[in-house]
């Protein structure tokens, strides 16, 4: 079945005190709805994939919090942000590599903490939420114009993963700034990678691109040396899981080869994020790469394509060194080698 997709759909929103998400386990061949009323679904529906991307799960952690307070009992404040950290763990425990999740959850708790009472804080949280999730299209929209500065007519972008609408509330990051291209009026291809092992560049951001009018061509992992190689890539854009202080990047595992090719190739290679997939604290040795299941690695749409008790290594992302990185777009401005000062004044900026 051929399903609608397009920038202005909403991946996640709050509807009648309850989270409604796009199953994204179901796309391409069906677009499914799911309504969520408890905190616990939320967590297992982020561990499961039925809602993924940084911006996007850390919007869910924040309306799984705002689901926390209204399922709460609790009659004292005391007692209701005891409540709350009990579901802030579980929803963090989720997914350990994408900061954006820490962000949202952490933003709900220091709002609820400068609330005086219960009824305060149940006003306050579904309202907050809700904005965080209306703010991440408007950032992305921002980052959008500052990334299509620095595309060109006629350009080719490989991108890989899905950094689209269906990794935020809305939009997306890096097909984010391909739809600002466009839509300030250059020609725009794009070669979107398969990104193996949970598909979400053949099943997500091709199936988005193609509904939303724009020219994309899906190539095996494989064949990212082989594009290159034959002249077909212009420029690399990337999302982001984190990113540190120093320019490191945690993106969809396949990055850093894709990154260290360009490089071969002498094509720029950009990451376009929020400010709020920095994490401006951690050193690379701190960050937890998450590990999935080995069934993702030995099956393909559940068929199994490897030998039974096979060892698998499946790592959920990889860690792109700065000095691979052209610049990093985000939603006050482009940051550019040495990453340590330009990231340090993009934050200055926002203050
Ligand atoms: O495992 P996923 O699908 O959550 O991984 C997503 C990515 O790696 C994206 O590239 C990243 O979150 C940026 S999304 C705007």
């Amino acid at each position: 079945m051929e399903t609608k997709v397009n920038s202005g759909l909403r991946t996640v929103e709050w509807k009648d005190n309850a989270v409604v998400m796009i199953d994204q386990t179901k796309l391409p061949n069906e677009l499914v709805y799911v309504k969520f009323s408890d905190y616990r679904e939320v967590a297992d529906a982020i561990r499961n994939l039925v809602v993924r991307g940084a911006p996007a799960i850390g919007v869910s952690g924040a309306f799984g919090l705002a689901l926390a307070v209204l399922q709460s009992k609790a009659k004292t404040k005391e007692d209701l942000l005891s409540d709350l950290e009990q579901a802030r763990r579980i929803l963090h425990d989720t997914r350990p590599t994408a900061v954006n999740l820490a962000w949202g959850l952490d933003k709900i708790m220091q709002v609820a903490k400068s609330r005086n009472d219960v009824l305060e804080i149940k006003e306050s949280i579904v309202e907050e939420a809700k904005s965080m999730a209306d703010e991440d299209i408007k950032v992305n929209m921002r980052m959008g114009k500052y990334g299509a500065q620095l595309l060109g007519d006629n350009d080719t972008i490989m991108t890989h993963c899905n950094a689209g609408a269906l990794a935020t509330v809305g939009y997306g990051t890096a097909l984010g700034v391909i739809r600002a291209t466009k839509e300030s009026g250059k020609k725009i291809k794009v070669i979107a990678t398969e990104t193996r092992p949970v598909m979400q560049g053949s099943r997500l951001t091709a199936f988005e691109l193609k509904h939303d009018g724009i020219d994309v061509s899906l190539i095996p992992d494989t064949a990212v040396g082989y594009s290159m190689a034959q002249g077909l890539v212009s420029k690399v854009i990337v999302g982001a899981d984190r990113i540190l202080r120093t320019g490191h990047v945690y993106n969809k595992i396949g990055t850093y080869q894709i990154a260290i090719m360009a490089k071969q190739h002498e094509i720029p290679f950009y990451v376009a994020a929020p400010l709020s997939t920095f994490d401006l604290k951690s050193r690379p040795e701190e960050v937890i790469i998450e590990q999935r299941k080995p069934s993702e690695v030995t099956t393909i749409a559940g068929k199994k394509t490897a030998p039974d008790n096979i060892n698998v290594i499946n790592p959920a992302f990889d860690m792109t060194p700065p000095e691979l990185i052209t610049g990093i777009i985000t939603e006050v401005g482009i940051a550019k080698p040495p990453f340590e000062e330009s990231i340090k004044k993009l934050f200055e900026t926002k203050l």
